[in-house]
């Protein structure tokens, strides 16, 4: 058996990482053939858009896509972010963000352990807005087939990875329509799971609920922004976007990410952590089924958090890039 992964590094840091987690692959023993293309600006200057159509092919047509990130340009006019363009062009709907606490590394509380479920299509980054002299609007759209996918993907993972509640987060008081339609929709399909406690939260009441009590949360279902604002948030209370992995999963095709961005402050440097890009290849390994390889780098992991002699500057260490990477390879090959 063989998997064939279309790799995009990406920019700033995105390469160091992707380069690490490739290295820590080899030492499953899986064997897998990998395509490398690109997509961002470089793309963009040439081809007049950021995502070419083959690009999409090649990922339709691949098991799976292993991204690490790339840098938007504010202000070039048309240009679209690529990731945002995979995310709805491969219909990637949902982006799961586990979130835990690590041996040895602060954490706000003991112990935090949920998943964030984001929507991965719609709501605000539907792509889809307009500036008019001097005003500007983003649409935002919320689809009845959008949320009931989302919230029945939580519900179904909750279930399989025995948790017990679902938390949906909107903003139903003030965004009536958009996040009105996504909240009933929520408690129709969540009355389906009779077993699975389920509650609902405002959004900007969570982020405080996130700081003061992040351990009553199993699995936190939401829109695509919300998602996205909350992600960086909940990664901050765990130890920081350099350990917080995710996967864009669509019924054919899925992609793995980290959470962070191309950290142009840090890159080049060869100080960039790469347990987020690893962590997100580890979620790329349970999704082709192979969770025994996959246990086996979180065990590596763990065992490296714990040790504290590797850590990044993000973990307060002062080891590169490189040295994180080898010591995690240690431990596998242990
Ligand atoms: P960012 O996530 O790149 O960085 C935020 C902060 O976290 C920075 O201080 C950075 O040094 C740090 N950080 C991020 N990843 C780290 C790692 N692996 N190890 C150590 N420290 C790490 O977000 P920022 O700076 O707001 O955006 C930079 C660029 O990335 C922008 O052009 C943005 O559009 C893009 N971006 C791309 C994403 C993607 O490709 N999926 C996601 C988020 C942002
Ligand atoms: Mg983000």
């Amino acid at each position: 058996m063989s998997y064939e992964i279309v790799v995009i590094k990406g920019d700033g840091i995105g390469p160091e990482v992707v380069e690490a987690a490739l290295h820590v692959l080899i030492e499953t023993g899986i064997k897998f053939s990998y395509i490398e293309d690109e997509v961002g600006y470089e793309i963009f200057k040439k081809e007049g858009t950021s995502l070419k159509r083959e690009t999409i092919d090649l990922i339709r047509g691949s098991d799976a896509c292993l991204f690490g990130a790339t840098k938007t340009p504010f202000d070039v006019t048309n240009y679209k972010s690529p990731i945002i363009m995979l995310r709805k062009e491969l219909d990637l709907y949902a982006n799961i963000r586990p979130i835990r606490s690590w041996p040895g590394i602060y954490s706000l509380k003991k112990d935090i352990d949920f998943v964030i479920v984001r929507e991965n299509t719609e709501g605000a980054y539907c792509g889809i807005g307009g500036v008019f002299a001097s005003t500007a609007f983003n649409m935002r759209i919320i689809t009845e087939t959008g949320s009931e996918r989302i919230v029945r993907y939580a519900l179904e993972l909750a279930k399989k990875q025995g948790r017990k509640k679902v938390t949906v987060v909107h903003k139903a008081n003030v965004l009536r329509e958009t996040c009105g339609l996504f909240r009933r929709v929520a408690y129709n399909i969540a009355a389906e799971y009779p077993e699975i406690e389920f509650e609902e939260i405002l959004i900007d009441a969570m982020v405080m609920y996130l700081v003061q009590r992040p351990k009553d949360f199993d699995i936190i279902v939401t829109t695509n922004l919300f998602g996205d604002i909350i992600s960086d948030e909940a990664a901050g209370i765990v130890g920081g976007l350099g350990l917080a992995p995710s996967a864009s999963i669509g019924e054919k095709v899925a992609l793995f990410e980290p959470v962070h961005g191309s950290a142009p402050d840090i890159a080049g440097k060869n100080i960039a952590n790469p347990i987020a890009e690893i962590l997100s290849a580890k979620m790329m390994l349970e999704y082709f089924g192979e969770n025994e390889k996959a246990k086996k780098i979180e065990d590596a992991i763990t065992n490296v958090l714990k040790k504290g002699t590797f850590r990044t500057p993000d973990l307060g260490g002062n080891s590169t890039t490189d040295d994180v990477t080898n010591a995690i390879i240690e431990e596998i090959v242990k």
